[in-house]
Order: structure tokens, then sequence, then C-alpha cells
């Protein structure tokens, strides 16, 4: 199996337990490294882990920042090994722009801020200085076809919270880039993928091939990405994702690498 893109020997999987996350979780097992599965439900993770023969989990909601310093300091003591990140956790809230109350449409898009963006921002940052130790290390970020198209009106600050994760992706690895640091920064960006992500919307199972024909289902998902993530692609998508992607990239990956050339490093 060519796996020497995927060079750490340690990974963190935040919201490995089921999903997304557990299927990288098992994928990495699989080709041998040591996984830590991360998340808020501690039967939930200890079940997972079991099952699918992680090294070890802990339980962290990476929706509270102030708990994650202490979270990082300690599993670096316990696995000073640690060489890689997937931020994987998220949440997708069903939340109405217009209709919706106030109070509920706040409290629903700051938790949705506090996971899917505090959460990977937090870790990555704690987690940096470790990371850059390591000859080689990986941090990948799973974001969502939504960030390029936000064709999902039920949850527009979920869309906007994955724009963010693929923009602050591209952002770490131009700056790590730019330090000559030894560390891969992945995006991935899936699909309709048929997981319990959409348990809160009208129709739960809208991702999923029965009623969104176009949606992948896990085992689709992980058998396109997989090839990409050992031939190491920065920038992965899948299924009817690939092609906007590539459009995107195409459009404007040329204007962003010619502006990076040109900045005057030193001062923010
Ligand atoms: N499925 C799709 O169609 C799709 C498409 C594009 C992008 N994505 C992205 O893929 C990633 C995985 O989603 P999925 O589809 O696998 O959804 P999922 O089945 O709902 O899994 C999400 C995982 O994240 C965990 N999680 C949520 N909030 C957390 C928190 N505060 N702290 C720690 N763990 C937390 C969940 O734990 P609990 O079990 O405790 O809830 C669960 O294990 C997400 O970032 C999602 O945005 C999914």
């Amino acid at each position: 199996m060519p796996t020497d893109k995927l060079n750490f020997s340690c990974v963190l999987v935040t919201g490995g337990a089921r999903g997304i996350g557990k299927a990288l979780a098992e994928y990495f097992v699989h080709l041998g490294k040591k996984v830590i599965l991360v998340g808020r439900n501690e039967w939930n993770f200890s079940a997972a882990a079991k099952e699918i023969d992680a090294e070890a989990y802990y339980v962290l909601d990476v929706g509270v920042s102030a708990d994650i310093p202490a979270f990082v300091e300690r599993i670096t003591k316990e696995h000073p090994e640690l060489d890689c990140i997937v931020n994987n956790a998220g949440v997708q809230r069903q939340i109405d722009i217009v209709d919706g109350d106030l109070e509920d449409f706040l409290s629903k898009a700051d938790q949705e801020i506090d996971i899917n963006i505090r959460g990977p921002l937090h870790l990555t940052m704690n987690l940096l200085l470790h990371l850059r130790s390591k000859p080689q290390a990986t941090i990948v970020n799973v974001s969502s076809l939504l960030a390029f198209l936000p064709t999902r009106m039920a949850s527009p600050v979920y869309n906007g919270t994955k724009a963010w994760l693929h923009f602050w992706t591209m952002n770490l690895r131009t700056a790590l880039e730019r330090v000559n640091d030894n560390i891969r920064v992945i995006g991935i960006a899936p699909p309709s993928v048929g997981t319990d992500l959409h348990r809160e919307a009208e129709d739960p199972d809208d991702n999923k091939k029965h009623k969104s024909p176009t949606a992948l289902t896990i085992e689709e998902f992980m058998e396109e990405i997989e090839p990409k993530l050992e031939r190491g692609d920065y920038f992965i998508g899948a299924g009817p994702g690939v092609q906007l992607i590539e459009r995107w990239q195409q459009n404007f990956e040329p204007v962003y690498e010619s502006a990076v050339a040109k900045i005057k490093w030193g001062k923010p």
C-alpha cells in the first residue's frame, strides 16, 4: 500500500466515533497508525475505540475552547509521538435567517462557530509547537463542498464555517511553507455523504443515497479519498464535488499563489 505521503505515526481524530471521522480513523488503524479518538460523548467514544482498535480515546468538547490548552498539554504528555491531527468534528444546525426566533438562531449559530471554527483553530494552534518539533507532521481539516457553493439554505452559518475552514487551511499551509516547516496541511471537502450529520434536518436522511442519488455512501467516499491521500493531494474532494473544486482551483489558485508570492513578510 503506497503510504509514503501519509508519513505520520500517531493521529488524533476529532469526532471519530461515527461517520466520516470513524471511517478515517479505521483507515488509519488499517495503515498501522496509532489512532486516538477525541469526542464529547464518553460512551460513544469508548465503544468506537474498542471496535476499531484505536490506541486511546479522550473526552473533549472541541467547542469549549477554554478546555483545549489543558487537553493538549495532557495528550502531548501521554502521547509525545503524536504527529497528526484530523480536525473532523463538526455540527450542522438548521437555522432560519428570516422566520426563526432570534435567541434560538444566535445560540445555534454560536455553537456552530464554537465547534466548527474555534475547535479546529484552538486545537491546531495549541498543538502547533508540538507538531513543529517533529521531523514530519500532518494537519488535516475536513471542510465541505458547501464551502465553495453555499447551496444549503437550511444551514447558512454552517456553510460559512466551512468556507472559513477552507481559507484557514490555505493560509495555514502558506504560512508553514514559508518557514520551511515539515508540516503537510491537507483539506478534505466532502460532498453529501450518508452520515448522521443532517440529524436536525426536516428529512435527516436527505444526505443518504436512497433520498439523494448523488450522495455518496461512507464506503464510496473513502474509496475515492484514500488513493488521493496516499498520493499526497493537499486539497481533496470526492464524487460530484470534484468538478466544482477543480473549477475553483483552476480559477483562483493561480491568483492566490501570485498574490502570496508578492507578499513582503515580516509585518502582519
Ligand atoms: N456527511 C456529509 O454530508 C458531510 C459533507 C461535508 C462535510 N462534512 C463534514 O464532515 C465532518 C464529519 O461529519 P459527519 O458527516 O461524519 O457527521 P456525524 O456523523 O454527525 O459525525 C460528526 C462527529 O463529530 C462529533 N462532534 C460534534 N460536535 C463535537 C464537539 N463539540 N466535540 C467533539 N466532537 C464533536 C460527533 O460526536 P457526537 O457523536 O457526540 O455527536 C461525531 O462523532 C464534519 O466536519 C462535517 O461538517 C460532512
